[in-house]
């Protein structure tokens, strides 16, 4: 297995590997620390199977199960915009804007992993940017600055993205889902401190609405600088694993009838933001 990195900040593509490795322990080990490392493995033309994508993701960490029942593999969220294939097309709108997967609560998603089936011949790219590497490149005042700010996120500001016009009822079920607030700098497990950041960011507590506006568009364009991106461009059988803690991303505008298709598996996390 070669690990190479696909520039200075974020990515590395992992080839000279078959889908029957990625169920060998040592292999899913040395995977997880590339992830830790690179915040996205990208593996060309791997065509697994959907048995393969959930033991490897089992691999990795406790899957999440759908709770949606007579499903063949419960591990398995597809992603389409086409209401006839996927159950949540209307809400992958939100996809389109940058986010970090539950960033509403308590604990955020460790890992997902997509596994392309069908691609949209235009647009349909998956982008990601590192929100470590984001906060390393901050002006040291600026990090003094930002320590200890906590931000409210929910559901509703991810969907007025899409919807900036909303009616109430489309309000009344947004507000259904609870909101949370988060540290704005997360500090890790680890010692290293990521950005908390995307569509759900709704405003900044105790902070004038104006300057928290400014203050929360101004660190996004920041963090998913191009330096601080990797653009997915996907192929048939590609498999793309990204680290959800110390990430964000987003896919290009594709169309509902564009055919594009992705099995989704979600590990799920065990580091509360703090
Ligand atoms: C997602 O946000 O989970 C999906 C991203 C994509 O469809 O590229």
């Amino acid at each position: 297995m070669r690990i190479e990195p696909l520039n200075d900040t974020i990515g590395a593509s992992v080839t000279d590997i078959a889908p029957d490795d990625l169920t060998n322990a040592e292999v899913a080990g040395a995977l997880l620390d590339a992830l830790e490392r690179f915040g996205v493995l990208a593996f060309k033309g791997l065509h697994i199977s959907d048995e393969q994508h959930v033991a490897f993701s089992r691999h990795l960490g406790e899957v999440e199960i759908l709770p949606v029942p007579g499903l063949e593999h419960p591990e398995i969220f597809t992603v389409s915009l086409d209401p006839d294939k996927a159950l949540s097309a209307e809400y992958l709108k939100g996809t389109f804007h940058w986010h970090i997967d539950g960033a509403t609560d308590d604990i955020p998603n460790k890992a997902t992993m997509l596994n392309a089936l069908d691609v949209s011949s235009t647009g349909g790219e998956t982008q990601f940017c590192n929100t470590y590497a984001a906060w390393e490149a901050l002006p040291a005042s600026e990090k003094a600055r930002y320590q200890g700010l906590r931000v409210l996120h929910s559901f509703a500001a991810a969907q007025r993205r899409v919807y900036p016009d909303p009616s109430e009822d489309q309000v009344e079920f947004w507000e259904k889902r609870p909101a949370k607030v988060q540290p704005l700098a997360w500090t890790h497990r680890s010692g290293r401190t990521s950005l908390v950041l995307g569509a759900t960011a709704s405003h900044v507590i105790d902070m004038d609405p104006d300057e928290s506006t400014e203050l929360i568009a101004r660190l996004e364009a920041w963090t998913t600088d191009e330096r601080f991106r990797y653009q997915h461009s996907w192929d048939t059988g590609d498999l793309v694993l990204w680290d959800n803690r110390g990430t964000m991303h987003r896919a290009l505008p594709y169309a509902p009838d564009s055919g594009r298709l992705m099995h989704r598996t979600t590990i799920v996390g065990d580091e509360p933001f703090a």
